[in-house]
């Protein structure tokens, strides 16, 4: 069996964590976040890529470039959780299992962070556990992967 590979896709304004809004998002820098993902998917047996944009567009041809590279998607949408069809849709036409996260738990805030477009699309969303929602997201698939792994 192969080694499975999660790609991990960062949306807008998360490229500022660790400076951005510290009391709501952490301290954590993206490269913190990453770092401790490649050390989980060491110990886990799985392989981990990433990448961040601020562009809608970008997100999306991520999105589609996982199809025959990458197994499943960790997804933090950011902004665009609430507002992109266009992500929602990208996600059910690649059709790789997903996990949508947050940082901060969107529904204990303001009203229009409540709804996500994506959630649809996905197996499930972890929210509000500050870095660690991308490790317990992380956790979650390769145990998803490992399930269905022909035994
Ligand atoms: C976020 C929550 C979104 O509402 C917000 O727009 C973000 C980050 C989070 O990780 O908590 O940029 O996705």
């Amino acid at each position: 069996m192969p080694t499975r590979r999660v790609f991990v896709i960062h949306g807008c304004n998360l490229d500022l964590l660790g400076q951005r809004e510290p009391e709501i998002y952490g301290r954590a820098t993206l490269d913190d976040i990453n770092r401790d993902l490649r050390a989980l998917a060491a110990e886990l047996g799985v392989e981990v890529d990433f990448m961040q944009s601020n562009h809608e567009g970008d997100l999306i041809d991520a999105i589609h470039n996982c199809r025959g590279s990458a197994d499943a998607i960790i997804i933090n949408p950011a902004g665009f959780t609430h507002t992109s069809v266009g992500i929602l849709d990208a996600i059910k036409a690649v059709g790789l299992p997903t996990v949508e996260v947050h940082l901060s738990n969107i529904h204990a805030r303001e009203e229009f962070r409540r709804h996500s477009v994506i959630a649809p699309a996905t197996i499930g969303q972890i929210s509000g556990f500050g870095a660690d929602s991308y490790l317990l997201a992380l956790r979650a698939l390769a145990a998803r992967l490992a399930a269905e792994a022909p035994q």
